[in-house]
């Protein structure tokens, strides 16, 4: 008997997403190697359409790096911190943890701006953290994917470049599906991942790096990560890695489909579906954790009811329903449920069958959803 999965799931959770099905039809175009003149065409164009979709200001240089969203991570910190960067980074989760620890890997000397989990950054902290410990870098996660929070980047940019800082951005869980102009709002550096609002299989991390960062970029210590090496593939045609064609005919696949929807529709869509989400939650009795204005539109942090076991309504969504769902990390383990309404993901068809089935998941252990 096959291993191999014989029915789609639903996937609703903090990622993967659902792969667009045209995405799921470039995946099986024929393979080539990762120097043959038809790929080598096809990086040219994902290397412009990364650009256009980063909002990329002029002299910028954006690829795909081999690996998920942690690649693009340590691709970003590898080619701008060495022992002795002063980082600033901004922590308002377990996203925001794992960069300030991949900095400190690299020998940074690393200042972290807590904040409180399920609150977004308030810029005045920033400036006040900024004046008392200047950095050389900030960091900060766009979209931070444990707590459903939204931090205001533009704002925290612009504070940053204040105080002479480069500006590094985790847009992993924003870029496709929230607003993001790395160009226009300062950002010198940001990753992303192919899994999440694209629509596509995870593998490929779209990195972007501006003059500023280009110009301050550290001696990597990374072979697989550098970015001198990194541009002598993608621009200069000379072999760093076996690059997988068949990732990068995804990735190509994904850019398309959000070129053809428009990034501005694409915005529009997962905020009218997260309205609507929440809307529907309102109904049955159900909040999310952080307050309105700092909610992602692609993930939901939904607060689990008292009395509910948060495990078995996730267990009873999957094996019922079909219906994968994300836990709680760290402190909010248990706590809350992590739904992500993400690229393909973010569609009022499952927005239907998910309130569905948890109506049903908490019936089963004898809780009615309130008024639905
Ligand atoms: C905000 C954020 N950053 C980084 C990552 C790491 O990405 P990956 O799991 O693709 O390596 C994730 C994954 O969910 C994330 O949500």
């Amino acid at each position: 008997m096959s291993l191999l999965p014989s029915r789609e799931r639903i996937l609703l959770g903090p990622g993967p997403s659902m792969t667009s099905p045209r995405v799921m039809r470039a995946l099986s175009t024929p393979t080539v190697s990762h120097l043959d003149p038809q790929m080598l065409a096809l990086l040219d164009d994902v290397r412009a359409r990364l650009l256009r979709t980063f909002g990329a200001g002029e002299g910028s240089f954006a690829c795909a790096v081999s690996g998920t969203g942690t690649s693009g991570m340590e691709t970003t910190v590898a080619n701008l911190v060495e022992p002795g960067t002063r980082v600033l980074v901004v922590v308002t989760g377990y996203f925001g943890d794992r960069l300030a620890q991949m900095c400190e890997r690299y020998g940074a000397v690393v200042t972290r701006l807590n904040v409180e989990w399920g609150r977004a950054c308030r810029p005045n902290d920033l400036d006040a953290a900024l004046t008392k410990t200047p950095a050389d870098l900030v960091a900060i996660v766009h979209a931070e994917t444990s707590t459903g929070v939204l931090n205001p980047v533009q704002e925290l940019a612009a504070i940053a470049r204040a105080h002479h800082a480069l500006v590094l951005v985790d847009a992993v869980t924003s870029f496709g599906g929230h607003p993001l102009k790395v160009g226009a709002w300062g950002i010198d550096a940001a990753y992303s991942c192919t899994q999440k609002c694209l629509g596509g299989p995870s593998g490929l991390a779209p990195v972007v790096f501006g003059p500023r960062a280009l110009e301050r970029r550290t001696a990597c210590r990374s072979f697989y990560f550098d970015l001198g090496l990194l541009e002598d593939y993608w621009l200069r045609r000379k072999y760093h890695h076996t690059m997988s064609s068949t990732l990068v005919y995804a990735l190509y696949e994904a850019l398309s489909v959000v070129e053809e929807e428009g990034l501005e529709a694409r915005w529009a869509r997962h905020e009218h579906n997260h309205r609507a989400f929440i809307d529907q939650l309102a109904k049955r009795g159900l909040s999310v954790l952080p307050p309105d204005g700092e909610r992602l539109w692609t993930l939901n942090a939904v607060r689990v009811p008292d009395g509910i076991n948060d495990a078995a309504v996730r267990a009873h969504l999957l094996e019922q329903s079909n219906i994968e769902i994300g836990a709680g990390l760290g402190p909010l383990a248990g706590k809350i449920w992590r739904v992500g309404l993400m690229g393909e993901s973010s569609d009022t068809r499952y927005l239907a069958l998910l309130m569905q089935g948890l109506e049903h998941a908490c019936a089963a252990q004898g809780h009615q959803l309130g008024g639905a």
